[in-house]
C-alpha cells in the first residue's frame, strides 16, 4: 500500500476476495487451449445460459447509448409476480452479491455488529468489514450453521445476522423448521439476511417457504440470484425481497444504473424458463452423486452437499488445485476460508465430471 496515504484500520485489514480462476488466465499460463479447459471453480451452470434468456437478448433492441432503467421496473414487476409479493418488496442488484453489499451499507457502521457462521460466503464478510462493523463469528465444527449459537451471539450492537442456505463453501442446509423457529427468536430490530443463491438446487423436502416468512417478518431479507441455476453469472443480476419499509431504504442506498438493460431483459425471460431449471437441477443431482461417489472411492471425504458443488478434503488444497490445472481443470482452493486442506468442486456436465475423476 502507498505509505503516504492512511487508510482506516478496517480497510487496511481487508483481504482480497479470491475468485475461481478464469479460463482465459489458466489457458495463458498453461498453454492449454481454452476449449480444452474445464472450469469447476465458481458454481456456474455448465449447461450455459437459459435458452429463453438468450433468445430474449437476441431479439431485444437495447440502445447502448442510453442509461438502463435504474428502477428495473419491468423486471421488478416480473419478480414480484413470480413470488406473489408487492412490487415494492423487490430490490434488484448487479448480482445478489451487490444486494448483500447494499443491505450491509443500509445497516452497518463502526460500533454496530453482524453475526454469522464460520465459513460464511467471503463476499458478505468483506462487505461487512469494509464498513468498519465488528463480526461475531459462530463456530461451525461440522460445517452446519449453529442457529442457537447465532441467536446467542446477538448483542445490543447487532444490526444484522447472515445465513446462507445452502451455505458456500460448505454446501450444507439448515432444516426449515429450525430456521423458522430461529426467525421467531431474533429480536424484531435485528435484520436477518437469508441468502438463497443456491435455492433451486435444494431438495423440496428441505426448502422452507422463505417468501411466506418475509410476509411475517419485517426484519427478514431473502436474496436470490440469476447467476447459478439460471446460468446468467456473466450478466450480473440478482435480487432481494423484503417488506416495503426496509426495501425502500435499500433502494435509496443502492447505486443508480448498475444493472444493464441486457441483464434486465435476460432475467425477465429466464424467470419463465422452467424447463431449463428442471434440466439443470436434474443434471446437478446426478452429477453430485457421481462426483461424491467418485471422490469417496478415491479416499477423499466429502461434506454432504445440497447444491451444485462439493467440498472435499484433500491434502493441501492449493497444491491439489495447481496439479489439476496442469490437466486443464480448474477447482477452487478454499484456503481463504481457513480450509487449507479442502477444495470446492463445482458440479459439471457428466463428461466434465468424468474428466475430473480421471485426472484424480
Ligand atoms: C452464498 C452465495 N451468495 C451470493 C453469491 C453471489 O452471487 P451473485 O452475485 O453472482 O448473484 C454467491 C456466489 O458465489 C454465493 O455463493
Amino acid at each position: 500500500m502507498n505509505s503516504l496515504i492512511s487508510y482506516p484500520a478496517h480497510v487496511a485489514a481487508l483481504k482480497p476476495y479470491v475468485p475461481g480462476l478464469p479460463i482465459s488466465a489458466v489457458a495463458a499460463r498453461s498453454g492449454i487451449a481454452q476449449d480444452r479447459i474445464v472450469k469447476l471453480a465458481s458454481n456456474e451452470n455448465p449447461l450455459g445460459a437459459s435458452p429463453k434468456a438468450l433468445d430474449a437478448l437476441s431479439r431485444a433492441a437495447i440502445d447502448l447509448s442510453r442509461y438502463p432503467d435504474s428502477d428495473c421496473a419491468a423486471l421488478s414487476d416480473a419478480i414480484a409476480e413470480f413470488h406473489g409479493v408487492p412490487r415494492d418488496w423487490i430490490v434488484v442488484g448487479a448480482g445478489s452479491e451487490s444486494v448483500l453489499g447494499n443491505l450491509v451499507s443500509t445497516l452497518l457502521q463502526p460500533g454496530r455488529s453482524t453475526v454469522y457462521s464460520q465459513y460464511s460466503f467471503q463476499a458478505f464478510v468483506n462487505a461487512a468489514q469494509k464498513l468498519g462493523a465488528s463480526s461475531m463469528v459462530v463456530p461451525s465444527p461440522d460445517f452446519s450453521v449453529d442457529l442457537d449459537g447465532l441467536a446467542d451471539a446477538i448483542q445490543p450492537s447487532t444490526a444484522l445476522v447472515y445465513i446462507a442456505n445452502p451455505g458456500n463453501p460448505t454446501g450444507t442446509v439448515v432444516e426449515p423448521g429450525a430456521l423458522k423457529a430461529f426467525l421467531e427468536r431474533v429480536p424484531a430490530h435485528v435484520v436477518v439476511l437469508l441468502d438463497e443463491a443456491y435455492f433451486e438446487f435444494m431438495p423440496a423436502a428441505l426448502r422452507g417457504d422463505s417468501i411466506a416468512w418475509v410476509r411475517e417478518h419485517p426484519n427478514l431479507v431473502v436474496t436470490r440470484t440469476f447467476s447459478k441455476a439460471y446460468g446468467l453469472a456473466g450478466l450480473r443480476i440478482g435480487y432481494g425481497i423484503a417488506q416495503s419499509g426496509l426495501a425502500d431504504v435499500m433502494r435509496r442506498v443502492r447505486s443508480p444504473f448498475t444493472i444493464s438493460d441486457a441483464a434486465q431483459v435476460a432475467a425477465i425471460a429466464a424467470l419463465e424458463d422452467v424447463e431449463f431449471i428442471e434440466r439443470t437441477v436434474a443434471m446437478t443431482n446426478e452429477g453430485r452423486k457421481a462426483l461424491t461417489s467418485g471422490l469417496s472411492e478415491k479416499g477423499y471425504r466429502c461434506v454432504e452437499s445440497h447444491t451444485n458443488f462439493v467440498l472435499a478434503a484433500v491434502d493441501g488444497g492449493a497444491a491439489f488445485a495447481s496439479k489439476l490445472e496442469k490437466h486443464g481443470l480448474i477447482v477452487r482452493p478454499v484456503t481463504s476460508y481457513g480450509l487449507a486442506d479442502w477444495v470446492r468442486v463445482s458440479i459439471g456436465t457428466p463428461a466434465e465430471i468424468d474428466r475430473f475423476l480421471a485426472a484424480l
